[in-house]
């Protein structure tokens, strides 16, 4: 680790954990305790707690929790010596200036160096674009339409004909071949080094702080494939990123527009519209959706005006419910796509079909529609089925009618008689989940591992003892009866910290913040389990974890024990266990 840990402690301690995470989430003090909502899964009541005294927070929706430090980290995106400084700063702590060449800086971690590798790329494309190397691509994007004023926001550029351009020049800078490599911008093989993109104009891919992280790069013209991506790397997760989400989170304008692809979030972009985002032909994730969530409470899908976009629209659309997005969607209709529809029919038209966007659920039963012939009578009664169904799934009473009643306008129903069949449904299946999916059980459970008897017992027992000292006292355990170097390692610092009578879950978090093995750690420190049970239950539970941990650490020794008297000697210590 670079910082030393008295260091990283003064920048966890001088960053109260309440004002660091009070300035993203809105906390309410209740007891000891600050409650909020949850900023990593979406949810209706609060289950996300912080508590200055132990310097930690944890969410008893999810699970997650952690320090001030890692807080930042995971809401971020940050690597622990980003959040390190961005901390250093907000408290006014200098953090040692680090006296070394170029190259060592670069070794300093993996994360930081690929994105000096992509910094450097992204340049090398940049410059490239406007050379006279670069003119088929300038041309391209011209005829395009693109305005040098969004060449300039989204940083576009050109990868030229040479086959390892990219590679000489980073070389050149000095970058080892392994950073190279792990960069995804290149294929080595025994016959040499080539670029991955060449003569394609480059989308650099940028995090919401305008870091590269990526590239996409389109063929001039016909060519297969039509766009190439970068891999999946250390710093590139699909599943997480959002081109434009740099420039559209600072938007203001209180709703995203969703589209597919690069070139549409740049029409919309040059348009006025610098709220548009796009999941770049990935599908949609729930995380997407979350990372939305921070900025905004509205979407709006302008996706493709064909079948595939249709498909995608409704696939997305529960997912960034979930997220606990409304959800709206535009139609571009004669046009296929935005970057399309705003070049022939202008920007005001396009704002005027934001206005008019439809509420997702009535997009859903528009779908629905086209499965039915209206001609066709018996048809056109399965259809009112359906859509009762539908409508049947609200619980809140005033959406569900008034839902009813602009599908009865719409498609040439009674009010009455639509609503008759949904009442009707709705009384025979009273049991019916809501339509609004307050955080998912399914994946709350799923991020914590399953564990195993004795794991989990140990687990217990170091919870308790970050959690309340007094436990410790007159306790017969050794860090040694741990099995898993894990919490062989954990017990040893809080069987350390309860005898010297300070316990700081917060700041034994510093210690794994840099591994992979924090989110378990701050986890086991942050569950609350103290406050979830009673008193007799609390001490009964960790009677018999403390007994199971030293009856398994017998046998351990047992089968491995050397000789017959340490044998004799340890039946004996098992006896008296049991
Ligand atoms: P233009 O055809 O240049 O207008 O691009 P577009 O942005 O409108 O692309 P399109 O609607 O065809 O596709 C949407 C998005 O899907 C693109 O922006 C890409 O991110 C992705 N995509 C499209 N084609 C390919 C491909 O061949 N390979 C990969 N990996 N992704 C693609
Ligand atoms: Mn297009």
């Amino acid at each position: 680790m670079f910082y030393s840990d008295e260091l990283i402690e003064e920048v966890r301690t001088r960053n109260p954990i309440v004002d660091v995470i009070g300035s993203y989430v809105h906390l309410q003090k209740k007891g000891a305790n600050y409650f909020g909502l949850c900023p990593f899964h979406n949810e209706k009541s609060p289950s996300f707690s912080v508590s200055p005294a132990r310097g930690m927070y944890h969410c008893f929706g999810c699970g997650v929790g952690g320090n001030v430090i890692t807080f930042v980290m995971e809401y971020e995106n940050y690597s622990f010596q980003e959040a390190m400084k961005m901390l250093a700063d907000r408290a006014g702590i200098t953090l040692p200036e680090q006296e070394y060449t170029a190259e060592m800086r670069r070794d300093r971690d993996t994360r930081s160096q690929l994105l000096a590798v992509h910094k450097e790329a992204a340049t090398f494309y940049f410059r490239m674009l406007r050379t006279e190397q670069g003119k088929p691509g300038l041309t391209y994007l011209r005829r395009r339409g693109v305005s040098d004023e969004m060449i300039r926001a989204f940083g576009l550029g050109y990868a030229g004909t040479h086959p390892s351009a990219l590679y000489r020049y980073l070389k050149e800078q000095g970058f080892p071949d392994q950073q190279l490599r792990d960069s995804g911008l290149f294929r080595f093989s025994e016959k040499g080094v080539t670029d991955r993109f060449w003569n394609r104009v480059m989308f650099p891919i940028m995090d919401a702080n305008s870091r590269v992280i990526a590239f996409g790069g389109r063929v001039m013209g016909d060519g297969e494939p039509k766009y190439l991506n970068s891999p999946e790397t250390k710093i590139f997760d699909k599943s997480r990123n959002l081109y434009g989400l740099n420039i559209a989170r600072k938007s203001r304008k209180g709703f995203f527009l969703i589209c597919e692809g690069y070139m549409d979030v740049i029409a919309m972009h040059q348009a006025g519209f610098k709220n548009a985002v796009a999941s770049l032909g990935t599908a949609f994730t729930v995380q997407h959706g979350m990372i939305m969530k921070r900025y905004t409470d509205e979407v709006i899908l302008c996706y493709d005006n064909d079948g595939a976009g249709r498909k995608a629209a409704l696939r997305a659309i529960p997912i960034l419910r979930e997220a606990g997005l409304r959800v709206k969607v535009l139609t571009m209709e004669p046009w296929k796509d935005p970057d399309e529809f705003i070049k022939n029919l202008g920007a005001e038209e396009f704002q005027r079909r934001i206005d008019q966007a439809k509420n997702s659920f009535l997009f859903e039963i528009s779908v629905l529609r086209q499965d039915y012939d209206f001609n066709d009578p018996e048809d056109k009664s399965r259809f009112f089925n359906s859509a009762a169904e539908r409508l049947a799934e609200f619980t809140d009473e005033i959406e569900r009618n008034s839902y009813t009643e602009a599908i009865a306008v719409t498609y040439g129903i009674d009010y009455q008689v639509l609503r008759g069949k949904v009442n009707l449904l709705g009384n025979s299946r009273t049991s019916m989940p809501s339509r609004e999916t307050p955080g998912d059980p399914k994946r709350a459970s799923g991020r914590r591992e399953r564990d195993s008897g004795s794991r989990a017992a140990e687990k217990l027992v170091l919870t308790v003892l970050s959690e309340r000292p007094e436990f410790a006292q007159g306790l017969e355990i050794s860090p040694e009866d741990f099995s898993d170097p894990l919490m062989k390692d954990l017990s040893e610092i809080l069987l350390r910290e309860n005898r010297s009578g300070t316990v700081n879950p917060g700041a034994i978090l510093n210690r794994y913040i840099d591994s992979e093995n924090y989110s378990e750690v701050a986890a086991l420190m942050s569950s609350g389990l103290s406050d979830s049970l009673s008193e007799q239950e609390l001490s009964q539970a960790f009677s018999e974890a403390v007994k199971r941990i030293r009856r398994e650490s017998v046998d351990r020794r047992i089968a491995a024990a050397a000789s017959p008297q340490e044998l004799m000697e340890l039946l004996k210590e098992k006896q008296k266990l049991s």
